[in-house]
């Protein structure tokens, strides 16, 4: 009791800040408590607005909490990703992340006139069947894009977003042998990077191309100043022409065939008409379980889009098919 009184200060209130209490009196042989009195409201004055009721702070061990969960979903994200990145190599992806992939034709395995997206700025080439003989309107060290597999309406080609379906022509310049008007001289390249999936453009000579984030390549001919590379915006990898080999940033730290850029076989008929030939997309030269038996060789593919391409195919494949004059029998079968 002593110890009790001791801790109660002079106001009435003990150590630990409880309210002041009413002491018990005696009166006779009982112990009267009397009742706890209610602190009084004053009432408001008119005129005055009600004072905005306090939001409960959060307390410093909560916001730890709230964060702590943050963070576990973010790494739940980041690991739902990771498991499905590790098993890419077994994903056909070509086989559904693009179902336009199969329209118009029932098949993805078609020979096709490469006809350029019409849209302004091709110019005279828009909407236009290319020509290897034609190096006005197709000059060498120049590029379009064009759709495979089109829908038949350039301008509609043109309207389409999905970049699993778009390619870009790249008519090498003089020095690589775009000007001996061969279905050689033009190189078609995905523009799905197998890095995560931007598009990349051909950079002919620009020291800063502004379609790329003012990116400037390290490397080339001539050291910052002419680029002659197929480059990608988002993180800077760098594919050589004409074998798509990826020779800077992270696609080129990927093993192969994820470190090389899926591209088309491209062939030129007798008046020098330039066609698609038949893709094969495997990624590696030895798989060709979708090979198509007008002329797969088991020795090359086109690679899987967004994924990669074992990068002599171009040397082993590509390349020797383009120096083939187009078969007229595929060409009967040019769709649509
Ligand atoms: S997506 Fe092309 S470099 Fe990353």
């Amino acid at each position: 009791m002593a110890e009790e009184n001791k801790e109660k200060t002079s106001s009435g209130q003990n150590s630990s800040g409880d309210e002041k209490k009413q002491s018990p009196t005696v009166s006779g042989s009982k112990v009267v408590v009397p009742p706890a009195v209610s602190p009084k409201i004053a009432p408001r004055p008119a005129g005055i607005p009600a004072r905005p009721v306090p939001t409960p702070a959060v307390s410093p061990a909560k916001a730890q909490d709230a964060k702590r969960a943050g963070r576990r979903s973010f790494l739940k994200v980041l690991f739902a990703v990771g498991a499905v990145l590790s098993i890419a190599p077994f994903v056909p992806w070509n086989a559904f992340l693009s179902g336009s992939v199969e329209a118009g034709s029932g098949t993805r395995y078609f020979s096709q006139k490469v006809v350029i997206d019409d849209l302004p700025k091709y110019g005279a080439a828009a909407g236009v069947h290319v020509n290897v003989n034609d190096l006005v309107t197709f000059p060498p060290n120049d590029h379009w894009v064009f759709t495979y597999p089109t829908s038949g309406d350039p301008s509609l080609d043109a309207e389409n977003p999905d970049t699993f379906v778009k390619y870009e022509l790249i008519r090498l310049p003089v020095e690589l042998g775009g000007s001996s008007k061969q279905a050689t001289d033009f190189v078609a390249f995905s523009k799905v990077c197998v890095h995560l999936w931007c598009s990349p453009n051909y950079n002919p000579e620009q020291t800063v191309n502004p379609n790329e984030n003012g990116y400037q390549s390290p490397t080339g001919p001539s050291p910052g100043t002419k680029h002659e590379q197929y480059e990608c915006p988002c993180h800077g990898s760098i594919y050589q022409i004409p074998d798509g080999l990826a020779i800077g940033g992270p696609a080129s730290l990927q093993p192969s065939p994820t470190n090389a850029i899926p591209m088309l076989t491209l062939q030129a008929d007798s008046k020098g008409n330039l066609f698609v030939f038949y893709p094969n997309y495997d990624p590696a030269s030895e798989k060709t379980p979708q090979s198509n038996p007008s002329g797969v060789a088991p020795d090359g593919g086109n690679g899987t889009l967004g994924y990669g391409r074992d990068y002599l195919s171009y040397e082993n494949f590509i390349k020797p098919r383009g120096q083939i004059p187009a078969n007229p029998d595929d060409q009967t079968k040019v769709a649509p």
